[in-house]
């Protein structure tokens, strides 16, 4: 059988290293069987996470030759075996230890977001009435796995660590999938230009390539989000308006 060598980053958030593993690389074989493999002979310390060997449950992130992927879902044969396999934890994240990250951040980013509020119904028996390309619109959005490759692929959060001032794409995609619902009445449109700074991204699509669920996340999120910001608060007739019309008296 084949065999090939993973360059895996071991250590912790006080720092690490590089470590080369040489290892089996059977047919079929995905880099995260390449990693049990390597744990169960060579490194039983060895921290991974993941959980469903899937592509479903987003805890396998890490960086494989640089690029943010899924481990279950990256096969060695789409890999240059002839060269060592780079390993490494998602950058965006502080480290906990070897291949995983802490992403509660994430979580925290979503707590802010403000809730679904649905309108009233729409008839007596308490049912709402929708159109079906309005449902649509969003399902694609709900696919998110929230593996966080997206996030770790920004710019802004990976290079430039606005972590307190920007929200990151996969957060994006959850507000758009709040704000594009068909029944859903509340107004993140100021937290959007405030908080969320939706003004960092640059739409240079670095979070749409990486995303294993081929979510459309610039076009279809960012850009309609961007669109709305911008009517709402840098249209020349609706900041006229803003500032000519009557304030309201109690
Ligand atoms: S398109 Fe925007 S959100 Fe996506 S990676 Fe680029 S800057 Fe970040
Ligand atoms: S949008 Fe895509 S890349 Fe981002 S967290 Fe969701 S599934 Fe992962
Ligand atoms: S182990 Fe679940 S997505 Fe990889």
């Amino acid at each position: 059988m084949a065999t090939a060598t993973f360059r895996v980053w071991r250590g912790d958030g006080g720092g690490g290293k590089y470590v080369d593993y040489r290892t089996e690389a059977g047919e079929g074989m995905v880099v995260l069987d390449a990693m049990h493999q390597i744990q169960a002979q060579q490194a039983p310390d060895m921290a991974i996470r993941w959980n469903c060997k899937a592509g479903k449950c987003g805890s396998c992130s890490a960086e494989i030759n640089g690029m943010p992927r899924l481990m279950c879902m990256t096969r060695l044969n789409q890999l240059n075996l002839s060269e060592p396999v780079t390993v490494e934890p998602m950058k965006a994240f502080p480290p906990v230890k070897d291949l995983v990250t802490d992403v509660s951040w994430n979580f925290r980013v979503k707590q802010k977001i403000k809730r679904f509020r649905p309108r009233p119904a729409d008839a007596p028996d308490g049912t709402h009435r929708m159109q079906q390309m309005d449902v649509d619109r969003v399902q694609e959005f709900r696919k998110c796995i929230e593996c966080f490759l997206c996030q770790d692929t920004c710019h802004v959060l990976r290079d430039h660590h606005k972590h307190d001032e920007f929200i990151g794409p996969r957060f994006l995609v959850y507000t758009a999938a709040l704000e594009m619902h068909p029944l859903d009445t509340e107004d993140r449109l100021p937290e959007l230009r405030q908080a969320a700074s939706i003004g960092y991204c640059n739409i240079g699509k670095c979070c749409t390539k990486v995303c294993p669920e081929e979510i459309h996340i610039t076009d279809n999120a960012i850009i309609p989000l961007k669109e709305r910001v911008a009517d709402r608060y840098y249209d020349p007739l609706r900041m006229f308006l803003r500032v000519h019309q009557p304030k309201k008296t109690v």
